[in-house]
């Protein structure tokens, strides 16, 4: 098949998404979700990790019942300044604003054909009848340093890469806790996922959705849920677009709540809590309006670790519900499933 277009060179001259972006007639977005219903789940970072606070014990309450209702919430009070926020997100905008030939310099196809994860470009492509996404996407490792490629750092804008090596660091600072009382709500030592991701992989995911003239027949990305532990998204400038599936299939909108970052959970920690937690399924949707950007980090295991349920949650009560696999096997497989949309670890299992 032939590799597809930059969309948003794509985008920039058509009228009409082409055939392999319009998604089938059943399966099409409504583009206005439902909204959540109130409390929207919202976690404050700050009371969580307040040792001895009396607030602590609430937002931990919060925390269990957002994972559990929805595998997701939005994160404030998770110490990032505004300031670095917004730059974040100018440097991603300025990224994709260069020319075309100044991004190809940092393409995720080697030898132009072979497809790899990291990089800029479209995800991968595994059938001629796959529908494609309404989104470009760049992907670079951060974390470890060992991991780094460092070609694929982009010279321009200048201060791309301090400015995420220094985000890099404070999101971090947000995934740990986070990690910490997920152990605890499973009755796990606080350690027990923070110590799995020590020497990890993080990877950043770059998004650029563009303007599209029929956002109820394309999607910006397919419904998927993530191979990650946890997942912490940035979305810039307000722009929603971000839906998760809750229960009966219904269509919710993650509502914006300015400098929140969102956090779901991932496949990862699905498998390692034996289902306690469900990674959701979620999704992005286009609008005529305006281009979305966002980024997300993903806290991957590395891909050399097993993963499975954690021994000491696995008892007659409760039997293991997933078998072992290596992290490099199950994200093959999950950028199989991702190409065509679902929940990888429905297949895996
Ligand atoms: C995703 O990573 O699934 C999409 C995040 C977003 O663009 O809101
Ligand atoms: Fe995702």
């Amino acid at each position: 098949w032939k590799i597809p277009p930059i969309v948003q060179e794509l985008a920039a001259g058509v009228q009409e998404p082409p055939s392999r972006y319009v998604v089938r007639e059943k399966d099409r977005p409504t583009v206005a979700g439902v909204p959540m219903p109130e409390p929207i789940p919202v976690v404050d970072l700050s009371r969580l990790s307040a040792p001895s606070d009396d607030h602590s014990a609430d937002e931990a309450a919060k925390l269990r019942s957002a994972l559990q209702n929805w595998g997701l919430f939005l994160a404030v009070g998770h110490g990032i300044e505004p300031d670095l926020l917004t730059e974040m997100m100018k440097v991603t905008r300025e990224f994709y604003s260069l020319p075309l030939e100044e991004k190809q310099k940092y393409s995720n196809l080697v030898n132009g054909k072979e497809f790899r994860v990291e990089g800029y470009g479209n995800d991968m492509v595994i059938a001629e009848d796959q529908t494609l996404d309404w989104c470009d996407r760049f992907y670079l490792i951060v974390e470890p340093v060992s991991q780094k490629i460092h070609s694929l750092w982009p010279t321009q804008p200048p201060s791309f890469s301090d400015v995420l090596r220094e985000y890099t660091v404070r999101c971090r600072e947000i995934a740990e806790p986070v990690l910490a009382n997920m152990a605890k709500l499973v009755g796990l030592h606080e350690g027990y996922f923070v110590g799995m991701l020590e020497e990890a992989t993080t990877y950043a995911r770059f998004n650029y959705y563009p303007r599209c003239p029929r956002p109820g027949h394309v999607f910006g990305l397919k419904p998927h849920s993530d191979g990650s532990m946890i997942t912490v998204v940035s979305i810039d400038d307000a722009v929603s677009g971000l839906q998760v599936q809750g229960d009966g299939g219904v269509w919710y909108d993650v509502p914006i709540v300015p400098n929140a970052l969102v956090v779901n959970v991932g496949d990862t920690a699905e498998i390692l809590s034996n289902g306690f937690f469900k990674s959701p399924v979620h999704r992005v949707v286009t609008n005529t309006e305006r281009e979305r950007v966002s980024l997300g980090m993903f806290y991957s295991l590395d891909p050399e670790t097993e993963i499975e349920p954690a021994p000491e949650l696995v008892d007659e009560q409760r039997p293991r519900r997933y078998g072992k696999m290596k992290a490099k096997d199950y994200l093959a497989e999950l950028f199989e499933k991702f190409a065509r949309g679902g929940r990888a670890i429905d297949t895996v299992k």
